[in-house]
């Protein structure tokens, strides 16, 4: 079983190169199903989520060629169906349904089931996709959906969703007529997403607003892209280099998708300066407190809150962490409790009272953020920590082992 094990107390410094968005990167692999010919994206970054995500695409009958870039043909799509196997492993695998219905008028893609952060049912993908004209039907752990065309419609999402907004506007590119998406995420990676279709040829207005209008068309065509850079994976060196005091330069990020945490954090005093390809983060033995309350962008982002709550458990005093987007984000908080913190959870909210140091402890991986949580904690920490089940955080940090021991962390994988 591999493990992450860390000697904590070391200062990071140095500089560390943002790899590709995730989150950017799976709708986009996903919306090639809507194109005939080959697309080609660079900045992919190597992650199990994406390696999960190519796999389902081969599934379907999709060519792929793999090297500096990602090459992606799904003229040839043959299948219609994602699997369990597939989908139980990563809830994102559900961003085909929306393609597929498009391009092949069908698709068979299994019910994701609960996680560890929340029910994050996707009702509001099926009722959008509904209004669009689809006919869908859950059968056997299944969503069974059929449209010999789909029409343009308005949708109104209950509450914004990020994925839910990406497999509407994919599907309604492909549609008849014009679609409005009303209380649309509005998500850097949705605005990705909308910026990508269209240089595939499809008509979108109103990206990173609440109200997204498609203008369907009848084709798209293959593009070149390159991701964009991961917002989360530079908010969480940013929250390394805050709770080690280090001086730490991030390159290849976009400062613009990260005001609310870059907000919080210099409340917290650490000093942040804008830098020709990137910015400059020097933390304080001091950390303040800040409240945080989670919220869909351009709100705190609920995917850093595992994150921040690390820095918190070190601050100089009380603070309080409330998580509105998912009600079950706070499985990190016994891990770091095994470490020394002092967090008190009530309902939706975390009381942080801050303490002097954190100890090294054996420590469990639970999802990805809370991965993350954990390795800051055990990079402050005083002593070993070990971190098992890490398969969470391969799933959305590229390298970040040889990247945090780039910066001198004492930080090593080891399989026994
Ligand atoms: N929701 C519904 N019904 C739906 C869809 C969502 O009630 O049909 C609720 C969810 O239960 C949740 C809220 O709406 O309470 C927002 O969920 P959303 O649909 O926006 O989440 P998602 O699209 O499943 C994406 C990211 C998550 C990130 C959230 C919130 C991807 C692949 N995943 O998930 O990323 O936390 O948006 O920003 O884009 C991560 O990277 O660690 C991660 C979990």
């Amino acid at each position: 079983m591999e493990r992450i094990i860390i000697n904590g107390g070391r200062r990071l410094r140095g500089e560390v190169r943002i790899s590709g968005a995730k989150n950017a990167a799976l709708p986009i692999l996903t919306s090639s199903i809507l194109t005939e010919g080959w697309n080609t994206f660079s900045n992919v970054p190597n992650l199990r989520d994406i390696h999960t995500i190519k796999t389902l695409l081969l599934d379907l009958g999709a060519e792929i060629e793999d090297g500096k870039d990602l090459r992606i043909n799904a003229s040839g799509l043959n299948n219609h169906e994602a699997l369990y196997a597939l989908v139980k492993t990563m809830r994102a695998s559900v961003l085909v349904l929306g393609p597929l219905l498009a391009k092949l008028g069908k698709a068979r893609v299994s019910l994701p089931g609960g996680c560890a952060i929340g029910a994050r049912p996707i009702n509001l993908h099926l009722s959008g996709l509904a209004a669009l004209g689809a006919n869908i039907e859950l059968r056997n752990g299944y969503v069974e959906a059929k449209a010999r065309h789909l029409k343009g419609a308005p949708v109104f999402f209950d509450v914004p969703t990020v994925t839910g907004t990406e497999n509407l506007m994919m599907a309604a590119s492909l549609a008849e007529g014009i679609t409005t998406l009303n209380n649309a995420a509005r998500e850097p990676e949705v605005v990705e997403l909308a910026n990508v279709l269209k240089k595939m040829g499809a008509n979108i207005k109103g990206e990173g607003t609440e109200i997204i209008t498609i203008e369907g068309t009848k084709v798209l065509k293959p593009i070149i892209h390159s991701i964009m850079p991961d917002r989360i994976e530079t908010g969480t060196f940013m929250v390394a280099a805050g709770i080690t005091a280090g001086d730490i330069r991030v390159r290849n990020c976009n400062l613009n998708h990260l005001d609310s945490v870059i907000s919080k954090l210099r409340e917290t005093g650490l000093k942040i300066t804008e830098e020709s390809d990137g910015l400059r983060v020097v933390g304080n033995k001091l950390i303040r407190t800040v409240d945080i309350k989670t919220m869909p962008y351009p709100g705190f982002p609920t995917d850093m809150q595992a994150q921040m709550m690390a820095l918190m458990a070190v601050a100089s005093g009380t603070s309080v962490i409330l998580e509105t987007v998912f009600e079950n984000r706070f499985m990190h908080v016994s891990e770091i409790r095994r470490m020394g913190a002092d967090i008190r959870i009530d309902g939706r909210s975390a009381i942080v009272k801050g303490v002097r140091k954190l100890s090294g402890a054996p420590v469990m991986a639970t999802d990805l953020r809370a991965s993350a949580s954990l390795i800051l904690a055990g990079l402050a920490a005083k002593g070993r920590t070990e971190i098992s089940r890490v398969y969470h955080i391969d799933r959305g940090y590229d390298g970040i082992v040889e990247k945090l021991s780039n910066l001198g962390a004492d930080i090593q994988r080891v399989n026994d």
